[in-house]
């Protein structure tokens, strides 16, 4: 198949900033990429876990380099030490997020605004610092996490569906953007992977990944160049599937499967 992207084959050397490694799929594909040979700097609040992923690797390969992505001035702070260490970033992988499960009815001000800032403001407050270095140099690569839940507009994920919907369309924009600039920009769209974050669902999730199965299936589509990186196929195609459903269906059915038992 063609490629959108240049196809990462060889992650030897290569200098990627995992925002979000702490937990989950970031601290599964934290591990995936060091074993593959990359220079990763590790990045979250849980400066303990971050050490601890970097133990196994070793100083050369792993940078600790933790902070709160809603600290804007920490961003720069960060970068600087991380290019003093590695020499500069290759890729950026934008992993971080809130969730709490909520139907609209329960939304508060305070909740929404820090979901929709640690979820979409600090991938911009992100790109601001990593892409004049990468646009001068016409290199680099751009990953965003996003998820199925951006697809459609699913009850429950009130907050963080419009997040990931924003972050869908944010990608398809930066592609056309910075594509041309010689960059690349990969959107990444799981379904339902068991982590701290789906922890909080009562309800059951179809096609459940481990977040080592989530980490591989993003490494083989950074490997592959694709642009949407999404999987497990057989739940995101469905849920690809339900998108184009005319709403009076698409409601009816969300309506069916939300009906109390
Ligand atoms: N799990 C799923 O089913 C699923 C499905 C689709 C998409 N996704 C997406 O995949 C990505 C990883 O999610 P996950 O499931 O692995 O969740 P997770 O285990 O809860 O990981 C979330 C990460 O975000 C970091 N983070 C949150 N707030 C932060 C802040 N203010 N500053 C710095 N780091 C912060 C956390 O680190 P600290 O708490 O240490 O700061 C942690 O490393 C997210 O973008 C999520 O939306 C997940």
């Amino acid at each position: 198949m063609l490629s959108l992207n240049r196809r990462i084959d060889d992650w030897r050397g290569r200098r990627v900033w995992l925002i979000g490694a702490s937990s989950g799929i970031g601290a599964a594909l934290a591990t995936e990429l060091l074993q593959a040979g990359a220079v990763v700097a590790l990045s979250a609040r849980r400066a303990a876990h971050l050490q601890a992923l970097a133990a196994h690797a070793g100083e050369a390969q792993a940078i600790v380099a933790p902070f709160d992505i809603l600290d804007h001035a920490a961003w720069d702070e960060r970068y600087r030490q991380i290019c003093a260490r590695a020499g500069g970033v290759d890729l950026v992988i934008f992993c971080a997020a809130d969730y709490r499960p909520e139907r609209s009815w329960e939304i508060n001000a305070d909740g929404a605004a820090h979901t929709l800032a640690v979820n979409i403001g600090s991938v911009y407050t992100g790109l601001t610092t990593v892409l004049p270095d990468m646009l001068a140099r016409g290199s680099g690569g751009i990953a965003i996490i996003a998820s199925v839940a951006g697809y459609v507009g699913l009850p429950n994920a009130s907050v963080y569906g419009p997040s990931k919907a924003a972050l869908i369309n944010l990608a398809e924009l930066l592609y056309t953007d910075l594509h041309p600039h010689g960059l690349d920009v990969y959107l990444i769209n799981p379904g339902f992977v068991q982590t701290e974050l789906t922890a909080k669902n009562a309800f059951s999730m179809p096609a459940l990944l481990t977040p080592q199965e989530a980490a591989q299936a993003i490494v083989r589509g950074l490997r592959a160049g694709q642009f949407e990186i999404h999987f497990p196929k057989r739940f995101t195609l469905l849920v690809k599937l339900v998108r184009w459903l005319p709403y009076r269906l698409r409601f009816a059915l969300f309506t069916h499967f939300l009906k109390p038992t």
